[in-house]
């Protein structure tokens, strides 16, 4: 899903105020930051500056993972998504990306730290009318029951800042407010996808359903050191080519979530865990199916499955 051109131009104007050698500065020293300190509960962006060059750099990626990790829920549910609860809003990418995907009415935001809604809520003068009307709620996810309750809560690059103490209560809290469905979608790295791992663990034995990536509610069979993700390919912009450094036209964002449902889903028979190999007729697809992991590799006699095949990317889901 392309990146809002008109959230793209505010995010170019406001990034005009300064020059590009303090934008790279302190998007240095954000990175530095956030390799140092995620994971402890510290706040992370604290100045407006900080916040703005999250934006520019971070904002594209998170738009891009969560708008895939929200149309595979949708696929996967069918539920009609008239509200959003966003906590740990940030800039608001999780936001713009569920009203690209579902026709939302109303969009709450929750976040700590002022610097980041400030400005969130000021790009967002520039979407929808729903989120030109987005509320937004200053609150501390470890510590606070949310006041406000939506269809589908979302929350993404959240859990990643907390502390491991902190972190199943805020998991709890956050199925809590949602009506209908809570995705989370975290970074996809070993780390990001062990914190995503204990949430399911937790929601199922709370009574929660699991809708994607899973095929099934049992334990996950990844080995230890094996981990579930997924790419969105993000296209660079000059402007995050001149704060990051570097000619690449586009980068790629590894994600990881989860979407979990109080009503039971239409799961997939079977989701691509890797990109998938493709020989001459052939095709070879790395599944998680409802009773095994297990690799499969289909040919052209297999008609409408390798047709089905041939489209399929890493994330797909795939009826076999
Ligand atoms: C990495 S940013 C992600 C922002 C946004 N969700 C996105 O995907 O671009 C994490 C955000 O979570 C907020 N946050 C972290 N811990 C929080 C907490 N305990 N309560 C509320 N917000 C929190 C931070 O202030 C920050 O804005």
């Amino acid at each position: 899903m392309e990146f809002p051109s008109e959230l793209r131009n505010q995010i170019e104007m406001k990034a005009a105020a300064w020059k590009p050698s303090e934008l790279r500065k302190a998007s240095a020293a954000l990175s530095e930051k956030y390799r140092n300190d995620s994971g402890k509960g510290k706040k992370l962006v604290t100045s407006g500056l900080d916040a703005l060059v999250y934006s520019i750099v971070r904002m594209p990626a998170t738009f891009a993972a969560v708008s895939e990790a929200l149309r595979y829920a949708a696929e996967c549910t069918g539920e009609e998504i008239h509200s959003l609860l966003d906590v740990g809003a940030g800039t608001g990418a999780a936001a713009w990306a569920a009203d690209a995907v579902f026709e939302l009415e109303k969009i709450v935001c929750l976040e700590r730290e002022k610097a980041m809604s400030r400005l969130g809520a000021e790009y967002m003068r520039v979407g929808s009318e729903t989120l030109r009307n987005a509320g937004w709620i200053y609150a501390d996810l470890t510590s606070e029951n949310f006041p406000y309750q939506a269809d589908l809560v979302t929350a993404s690059y959240v859990l990643n800042e907390m502390s491991d103490p902190d972190r199943s209560a805020a998991v709890r809290r956050l199925w809590n407010a949602a009506r209908k469905m809570l995705v989370i979608t975290e970074p996809g790295t070993p780390v990001g996808f062990a914190q995503l791992k204990a949430a399911r663990d937790q929601l199922l034995s709370e009574g929660a359903h699991i809708a994607a990536p899973c095929p099934h509610e049992v334990l996950c069979r990844l080995s230890e050191n094996d981990w579930c993700h997924f790419t969105a390919r993000v296209q660079r912009s000059r402007l995050h080519k001149i704060v990051k450094d570097g000619d690449s036209p586009f980068e790629d964002e590894k994600f990881s979530y989860m979407v979990f449902t109080r009503n039971e889903p239409q799961r997939a028979a079977a989701r691509v865990l890797r990109h998938p190999y493709t020989e001459k007729g052939r095709i070879t697809l790395e599944l998680c199916t409802a009773s095994e992991n297990t690799t499969v590799t289909i040919t052209k006699k297999d008609k409408e499955i390798y047709k089905a095949a041939k489209k399929a990317v890493s994330g797909s889901k795939i009826d076999l």
